[in-house]
């Protein structure tokens, strides 16, 4: 694997494949990878001949500086691990390089409708920093195909909006939630988990199944249960700020009839953020 800071020497190499005609795949992520980010890694490996990942810590995402601050950072490790999978270029640009003009004012992207409910109502302008950075790596990299992961379901139909939108030439894929086996979903934010509140946290996506389960039995009062389980929650020791029954499409509230669902849920553990999501298919 060949480690790549500079925007012109990524392009070189980008077209010197493209001049031999191969694929390229692209996962983008802000690091501390974890087994959630490898089945990306994996599923690019699959889809083209030559593989991308970039890590970026994109401060515009960050609505709060101390979290910034405190996003852990563990370049070091990354490489090794990715040094083990199939991974051609790991990308990782500086600041000044993504964000040329400097932060503020910046030339921005907003995906109108995606960006202002569910984590875009809790985290304002984090859309904004999502949508916008990754229009800029897309730019910059070029790909055929770019893997996001399901466990940010927002993100992921905001980015395929984002792309279908601005006519991008590139065809975005998820990819399923990788858990622990206790059920939780993998996320860099995990490490900020006490012993006690890793034993807490697999209970948000307890909470999520057993929405389904009921869905699936044919209780169709969504706000009954979206109650009850923030509730739950609340009992269970986690500061919820959404659990949410949502069509699976455009993330609009589902309807009774509505066949195609996604359950997501936004919920604190002490100052550690979780979010999580389930399909509920009943077609
Ligand atoms: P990051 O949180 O590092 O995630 C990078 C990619 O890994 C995203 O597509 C995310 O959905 C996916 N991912 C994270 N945990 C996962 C899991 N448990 N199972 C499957 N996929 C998982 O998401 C971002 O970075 C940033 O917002 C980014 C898109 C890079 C823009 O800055």
């Amino acid at each position: 694997m060949q480690r790549v800071v500079t925007i012109t020497a990524l392009r070189a190499q980008i077209k010197t494949w493209r001049d031999q005609n191969q694929t390229i795949a692209f996962v983008p992520t802000m690091g501390n990878l974890h087994q959630g980010h490898f089945s990306l890694v994996k599923k690019a490996a699959e889809l083209a001949d030559k593989v991308v990942v970039s890590i970026f810590v994109n401060p515009l995402q960050f609505d709060d500086k101390t979290d910034l601050a405190a996003y852990p950072r563990t370049i070091e490790t990354d490489i090794q691990i990715l040094n083990s999978v199939t991974c051609n270029i790991l990308f990782t640009p500086t600041i000044d390089d993504i964000y040329p003009q400097g932060m503020f004012p910046h030339t921005k992207v907003t995906v109108p409708n995606m960006d202002d409910k569910l984590c875009g109502f809790m985290r304002p302008g984090h859309f904004d920093g999502v949508a916008t950075v990754v229009t800029k790596l897309l730019n910059i990299v070029q790909a055929d195909i770019a893997v996001f992961g399901e466990k940010d379901y927002q993100q992921l139909l905001l980015i395929k909006t984002l792309v279908r939108n601005l006519n991008l030439p590139v065809d975005i894929v998820g990819c399923p939630t990788h858990r622990e086996q206790s059920g939780l979903a993998m996320s860099s934010r995990n490490q900020s988990l006490t012993t006690q509140q890793l034993q807490q946290a697999p209970a948000l996506y307890q909470v999520l199944l057993s929405i389904k389960h009921e869905i699936e039995q044919g209780n169709q009062d969504f706000t009954a249960l979206q109650h009850h389980a923030v509730s739950k929650l609340l009992a269970l020791g986690f500061e919820p700020e959404y659990v949410d029954i949502r069509r699976e499409d455009d993330l609009e509230f589902a309807k009774p009839g509505n066949n195609e669902l996604r359950i997501l849920a936004a919920a604190r553990l002490g100052r550690t953020r979780l979010i999580d999501n389930i399909a509920c298919d009943l077609a």
